[in-house]
């Protein structure tokens, strides 16, 4: 297979990537047929994938709007994917036009494509980077050259955390990012929830992303509630993705249905 510009020297391209797998879903352009046939068996064994990466998506956008319409001028997005329509970036620039957006992605592509969109843009930085070594995050000096962490924060950490296993102890890596953060900073987190999921949709989904680098681990939502510990959460709490404060023309029938949980946390005075 010919290797376009945009795809690292480094990396495999017969090896499926969560990253550019969500990017298909997304309708993007950043993903190689090994990606697209990992979406696709996916897709049959999960039928609502793409409707849920876009449920997430929007998700996000819509916390991200709502934190710089309550003054939130700085924002970390660890994990944060290929670019696609409607960054962090963009979404809070709308709302706050000098609003600083680091992002943090372990995948080469979403680091290489985000470089080159953000070329540039001297509100934005971008830096491969892990969620499980933390302090390589926040301590990097091209993110505290942009952000000050003296002040309040949105960290994002959306959609990552369920390929993050147990031992790896998500709740305590993202502890390790939250005493880093300045008070009244916010967590924003979604993840997939196998909450109401049978057993047998919960294993083919596990098996679709065991060809990827990553397994994907769906959580309950009581396993989920202490990733925002030291964090109080907003209305209305961790919910069906659909859920957290809809737009008034989104149908939150069947919220469910998307699999994603998330919401939007604030670090107490
Ligand atoms: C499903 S995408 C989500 C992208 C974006 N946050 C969103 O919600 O639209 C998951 C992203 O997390 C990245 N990722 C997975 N594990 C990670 C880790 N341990 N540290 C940083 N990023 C990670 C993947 O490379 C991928 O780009």
């Amino acid at each position: 297979m010919q290797r376009p510009e945009w795809a690292p020297e480094s990396i495999d391209i017969e090896r499926p990537s969560v990253a550019r797998m969500y990017d298909y879903y997304l309708g993007g352009s950043h993903n190689f047929a090994v990606d697209r046939a990992a979406a696709q068996a996916m897709i049959a064994a999960v039928p609502e994938a793409p409707l849920m990466a876009q449920a997430n998506r929007a998700f996000m956008r819509r916390a991200v709007r709502y934190l710089a319409s309550r003054g939130v001028r700085q924002f970390l997005d660890i994990g944060s994917g290929i670019p696609t329509v409607g960054n962090v970036h963009e979404i809070a620039q709308q709302e706050v036009p000098d609003a600083r957006v680091a992002y943090v992605d372990t995948d080469p592509v979403a680091v290489a494509h985000a470089r080159e969109i953000l070329a540039g843009n001297e509100q934005t930085v971008v830096i491969q980077a892990d969620l499980r070594t933390p302090e390589a995050i926040v301590n990097a000096p091209e993110i505290r050259a942009l952000l000050d962490f003296t002040q309040p924060m949105a960290v994002l950490i959306v959609a990552v955390t369920h390929f993050i296993p147990d031992e790896d102890d998500p709740a305590g890596l993202i502890a390790r990012v939250r005493g880093a953060l300045a008070p009244g900073s916010y967590l924003v987190l979604s993840q997939a929830s196998d909450e109401g999921r049978t057993e047998e949709e919960a294993f083919e989904t596990l098996v679709v992303y065991r060809q990827t680098d990553n397994l994907l681990r769906a959580r309950s939502r009581k396993a989920l509630l202490p990733y925002f510990g030291g964090f109080t959460l907003l209305e209305p709490g961790l919910v069906w993705v659909p859920l957290w404060r809809p737009d008034p023309t989104d149908n939150i029938e069947d919220a469910d249905r998307v699999v994603f949980m998330g919401g939007v946390g604030r670090l107490g005075d």
